[in-house]
């Protein structure tokens, strides 16, 4: 959006709360066309564009955007697989092939201290399969030490423009040393360069010390014949997971969740509400 567009977005802003002059009305109006007003944003069309724009400040609680048609249900006879991970891999194929998701694969990880303390952060899931799921970083940081006293984690996944959310919990294990330096000498030669160079989450004092302590490995391993050797302190943890929520947005907010997850220790089978799935999953509804 250019400097005109953004102009235009205050003026036509200040058009709907009636803020303008009758003569900027006359002047601004005819460059939006289909301005139309929902509640809490307007949406207006731009260069070909649909543009949403909510009220400014104060109108947040208004933002309501419709979902999904009453006949995209999501329901347990739509379930492509009776465990998570083919469910997962179905999901993560259509987010893929979304316009306007660029990273399916980013998530959201949260872990805690051994005290319980949380803290979330995104990183990008690198490999899945029965398994668990792979992503990648460095031991220093905060994750990673949250992680080595308490490996029970959290991954989420959102993909806006489907209305879809996947929960996943479990724990995690490190992946072996191998698949690690595979995987990180298969990045590009400046993300591992980049790798040697950040101490993650260690504080620093400015960012021209990264930046010199780059051009200086950059220097080293300036010979592309020279390998970069993957640093200790860097790999990955493949997070085993326990449980899968599977979520499906719906315009009026009752919104389909269909769990997997393995029985308890003695837990016995109620089949009203609990269904058996394969590879020792089972698989339930939950209210919105
Ligand atoms: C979309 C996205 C993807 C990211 N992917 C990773 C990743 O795969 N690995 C990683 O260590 N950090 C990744 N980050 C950076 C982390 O969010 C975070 O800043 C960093 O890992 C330090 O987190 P920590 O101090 O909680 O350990 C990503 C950030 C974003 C926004």
């Amino acid at each position: 959006m250019n400097s005109l567009e953004i102009a235009a977005l205050i003026v036509l802003n200040s058009v709907k709360s009636s803020k303008l002059s009758k003569k900027a009305q006359n002047l601004f109006l005819p460059l939006a066309k289909h301005l139309h007003t929902t509640q809490g944003s307007f949406q207006y069309q731009w260069n070909d564009k649909s543009v949403s724009v909510c009220e400014m400040s104060n109108n947040i609680s208004g933002m309501r955007k419709p979902y999904r048609g009453k006949q995209d249900k999501f329901d347990l006879d739509h379930l492509v697989s009776k465990e998570p991970f083919g469910q997962f891999e179905a999901w993560f194929n259509e987010a893929k092939n979304t316009d306007g998701i660029l990273e399916a694969n980013a998530m959201s990880l949260a872990t805690a201290t051994k005290n319980g303390k949380p803290s979330v952060r995104m990183v990008l899931m690198k490999g899945i399969d029965q398994n668990g799921i792979v992503f990648y970083t460095n031991f220093l940081s905060q994750k990673a030490k949250e992680l080595t006293e308490n490996p029970y984690c959290s991954l989420l996944f959102y993909w806006e423009p489907i209305k879809r959310q996947i929960r996943v919990e479990g724990h995690v294990e490190k992946v072996s040393e191998e698949e690690s330096n595979n995987y990180f000498h298969s990045r590009p030669r400046d993300s591992q360069i980049g790798a040697c160079v950040s101490q993650q989450s260690q504080v620093v004092a400015s960012r021209k010390t990264i930046d010199d302590r780059n051009v200086e490995l950059q220097e080293k391993y300036s010979d592309p014949n020279v390998l970069v050797p993957k640093p200790d302190y860097w790999g990955g943890y493949r997070v085993v997971p326990n449980r899968f929520e599977f979520w499906q947005g719906q315009t009026n907010r009752l919104h389909d969740r269909i769990v997997f997850r393995r029985l308890k220790n003695g837990e016995s089978l109620d089949p009203s509400v609990t269904h058996e799935g394969t590879n020792g999953w089972v698989y339930e509804r939950l209210m919105p």
